[in-house]
């Protein structure tokens, strides 16, 4: 205290003051500071450069080495300058990327990357040029989603999305040995990714024309109508009218005709 405090007035002594102070604060400040968000575009460098060797292993193949694209070959991949890490991840973390074999579209597979492997995929895409980023919890979480929303979310669907993906999410065909993929039990996250960067013929659903609340809400929707446990009986695929109205024909009539020839054969017997 007695060394301190002699020295109090010497000339160092505000400055060191001062460098004492900050680092403090620095100290303070990783403690209580929350903890960076693992977002592509903070991505420090040495992540992106992690995710450039990854990609040069495999992807380039068929992204190019830069992710510039590849316009001749056996599988030509589209560049990836401006798909943002919200792409990556849906791709890579679905198993679609990276693609086994020339075919009309990626299947789902299991993800062989782990996620801070997938991250670094991310952040080096994404060094690449501005795009969607991937969403946070709190964008695509329908937890606070009022039954109401949900409704307007069933609406949503069936004004946005049905046509492809069936009513009921269950999935269609497209032309050229392409489909719209069944919705059931994908993960939230994946649902709103699939709608911010538009793979394939799905088509991007900006903010503008489908806004992120109303994302929470198809999501929500998308929740319930899956959750819901069959009531028994046959779904018949969900198909709607089409298929509904072949088992009535069947059944209906069916049960009619049965009726007919039963009632027809005991008055041939009464007689
Ligand atoms: C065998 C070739 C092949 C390999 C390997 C491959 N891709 Fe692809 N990739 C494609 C093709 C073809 C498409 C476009 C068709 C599709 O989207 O299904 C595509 C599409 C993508 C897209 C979507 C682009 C968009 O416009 O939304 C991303 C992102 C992507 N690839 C990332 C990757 C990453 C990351 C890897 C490595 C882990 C990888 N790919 C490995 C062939 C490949
Ligand atoms: C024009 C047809 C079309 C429309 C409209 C469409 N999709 Fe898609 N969707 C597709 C296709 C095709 C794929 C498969 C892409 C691929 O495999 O690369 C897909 C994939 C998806 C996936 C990924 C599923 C998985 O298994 O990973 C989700 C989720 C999805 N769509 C949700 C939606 C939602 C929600 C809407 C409405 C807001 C919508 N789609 C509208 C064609 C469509």
């Amino acid at each position: 205290m007695r060394f301190l405090s002699s020295r109090r007035r010497h000339p160092a002594a505000k400055a060191l003051l001062l460098v004492l102070g900050l680092i403090v604060m620095g100290a303070l400040y990783t403690v209580f500071a929350p903890a960076p968000q693992v977002s592509a575009d903070t991505g420090t460098s040495q992540q992106v450069a992690e995710g450039k060797a990854l990609f040069a292993v495999g992807c380039a193949s068929c992204h190019g080495l830069n992710g510039e694209g590849q316009a001749s070959g056996e599988i030509q991949g589209p560049p990836l300058a401006g798909v943002g890490a919200a792409a990556v991840d849906f791709q890579v973390s679905s198993g679609r990327m990276p693609m086994a074999k020339p075919e009309a579209q990626a299947p789902v597979k299991p993800n062989r990357y782990t996620p801070e492997e997938v991250a670094q995929l991310e952040a080096y895409v994404a060094s690449l040029g501005p795009g969607p980023d991937v969403p946070a919890p709190a964008d695509y979480d329908p937890a606070n989603v009022s039954a109401e929303d949900v409704a307007r979310g069933g609406e949503l669907f069936r004004t946005n999305c049905s046509a492809c993906h069936n009513f009921e999410g269950a999935g269609g065909a497209l032309p050229g040995g392409k489909y719209a993929p069944s919705l059931y039990d994908v993960p939230n996250r994946r649902v709103y990714e699939a709608m911010i960067t538009g793979p394939q013929q799905m088509p991007v659903f900006s903010d503008g024309v489908v806004r992120p609340e109303d994302k929470r809400a198809i999501i929500a929707y998308l929740n319930t109508l899956h959750g819901q446990p069959n009531e028994g009986g046959l779904s018949l695929g969900g198909l709607g009218p089409v298929s509904e109205g072949l088992w009535a024909w069947i059944l209906g009539l069916g049960s009619l005709m049965g009726i007919a020839v039963w009632i027809a054969a005991k008055g041939a017997k009464a007689k």
